[in-house]
Parts: structure tokens; sequence; C-alpha cells
């Protein structure tokens, strides 16, 4: 087993997820972050999934970190998945070891809350899926709010979607789930497609990974390749990475640049449900609630990457 790293203690929401399990192997790599636990939702693939794909992502790292498994459906609406893009298991259908450990006996929102007060007011969260678990532990325990320090958020976007021409996936799935999280009052910085759609990687990136000699990237790249096959089947030929890109912008905030905006999440329109309305002018004269990254530095993002997929062999 690993040591755990002593960084900045963080907790990691998540729906694994191919791009989730790059940023999982990440995180755990990183000397600035501590990962106190992992907690999984339904998104990408039911949470019967994204929790047992957690759990042997952090054995095939070869780290100790509690994972729990948390909301299987959205609060108030139908469940949305995204086989199509993550494989019918959520990571490329490349099948790894069975888990040794067990999932803990707490769910998601009793681990979110017991992890914010263990840390006294410094937990940081790192949400790289749809927003059930917080936003339940949020309505639970009221004075969650003043215990997170700060929410690094892979989710919406100022200009476009990627499930609808309005809205970005994991704000979609449970777009009551993001609003309450957006108006909890929790320094938020938004990573939404803005900037995750520019953090791209190519082919020749993904050849070299799997020439790495470690089994955490020999996965990752078969991983990569399925996704990869998934964005050259609309004709990009480079992926996104999404959730990677959250997690490298939380170890290294001046990966982004961002403006402190005033945003809204449509959670009923016909046509824009899920979408992050930002008041780029400020024509609402609202108090900002949200740190939007607009631009990123994707030469220092790739190297950020490699090297902390290098931590491993
Ligand atoms: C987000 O949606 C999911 O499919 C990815 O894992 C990422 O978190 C991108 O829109
Ligand atoms: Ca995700």
């Amino acid at each position: 087993m690993r040591d755990q790293k002593t960084g900045r203690p963080v907790l990691l929401d998540c729906d694994p997820g191919i791009d989730d399990a790059l940023a999982i192997f990440m995180a755990l790599a990183s000397d600035e972050l501590k990962v106190e636990a992992i907690t999984t939702v339904a998104g990408n693939v039911p949470v019967e999934h994204t929790a047992r794909n957690a759990l042997q992502l952090v054995e095939l790292a070869g780290f100790d970190v509690e994972v729990a498994a948390g909301a299987s459906d959205p609060l108030y609406s139908k469940k949305k998945t995204a086989e199509s893009v993550h494989g019918k298991n959520g990571i490329g259908d490349i099948i790894l070891n069975p888990p040794k450990g067990a999932l803990s006996c707490r769910t998601a929102r009793e681990l979110i809350y017991q992890k914010a007060l263990e840390q006294a007011g410094d937990l940081e969260i790192i949400a790289t899926g749809p927003l059930t678990n917080l936003a339940s532990a949020l309505m639970i325990y009221p004075d969650l709010r003043n215990l997170i320090s700060h929410i690094w958020l892979m989710g919406g976007s100022a200009y476009s979607g990627n499930r609808t021409p309005a809205a970005e996936f994991n704000i979609y799935a449970d777009p009551h789930a993001a609003s309450i999280v957006f108006e909890s009052g929790i320094p938020l910085t938004m990573c939404g497609l803005d900037v995750t759609n520019k953090a791209l990687i190519f082919k020749e990136d993904i050849e070299r990974l799997a020439g790495y000699d470690s089994d955490v990237a020999k996965k990752s790249a078969e991983m990569l390749t399925w996704y990869l096959g998934f964005y050259n089947s609309f004709g990009f030929k480079g992926l996104a990475m999404h959730d990677p890109f959250t997690v490298a912008a939380a170890i290294d905030p001046t990966l982004i640049e961002t403006k402190h905006l005033f945003v809204d999440v449509e959670t009923v329109g016909e046509f824009t449900r899920g979408q992050t309305v930002v008041d780029l002018l400020n024509v609402s004269g609202k108090k900002p609630n949200v740190q939007v990254a607009l631009e990123l530095d994707n030469t220092r993002f790739l190297s950020l990457f490699e090297k902390l997929m290098r931590f491993y062999g």
C-alpha cells in the first residue's frame, strides 16, 4: 500500500466515468492534495457501477481511501446516464481486478458531513459528477455549508452544452441539486466546458501513456482509447479531459483564469433545462456566487498530467 499524501484535505465526489478515473489517479498522486475520501453518485452509469469502479481504481492505484456509494437517483427528476460515452460499466468496458476491500458502511452524504466535521472547515470538495450527494448532504446538515472551504466543480458552461445545446451533462443530470449547491454560499470554482473542452489530449498522448511502466498508466490508456473512439465518432481529433482538468485546477489554480459572476441553474426550461445561466455582464445586478473559469493553460495542464501519471511508474 502506498503512503497517504499530506497536502490540502479534499473529498472527491464523482461518477467514474473514464475521465473521473483519470481524475482520481491524478488527485491520489498529487503532493498538493490529501484525498480524505471518495463518494460516488449515479451519473455516467448507475451508482452500483460508479461505487465499484471507484473502489477498484483506488486499489489499482495502491492507496487505502474510504469509498462510499451515494445517491442512486437525482433529487426530483429521472435518471440520465451516459453509457454511449463511457461504456456499459462506466470505464470503457475495461475489466479491472475485483475489489479486495469493501465499500464504506456510511452513505456518501454521511461521509461528506463527517469528513467536513473532522477537517473543521478546511475540507475542499472536487465534484466531477452530478451534484446529488452534495445537495442532499446540504439539505440534511444545514451547518455543512460553513464546513466546506471550497468546491471545485466540473460542470456547466457559460456558452454552450454537451448533453443538450444548452446544458452540460453533470448539471443536466440533476439540475435541482446543482441549484442547491450554487446557492449554498460555499466558495465555488466552476470548470465548465468553456475550459474543459479545450483541455484536449490526442492519440499520440495516449500511446505515450501506454508505454509507461505501470498498470495504472496502461489501464488509463485502454480507457482513454475507448473514450477517444466516442470523440472520433463526432469528428473530433482529440478528447476533452473534463474531470482531470478540474483536479489539475484544484492542484494549481494558476492553470485557469476566472471571473467572479452570478450563475443560476435552469431547472425547468423546455429547451434549457440544466443550463448554467452565467451573468457575464452582470445585467441582473446580483451578487456573484461563482468563480467561472474562462481561460486555461493547456500546455501546463498536459505537463502536470504527465508528471502525475509518472508517479505510478
Ligand atoms: C462530464 O460528464 C461526464 O460524462 C464526464 O465524466 C464529465 O464529468 C462532462 O460533461
Ligand atoms: Ca464525471
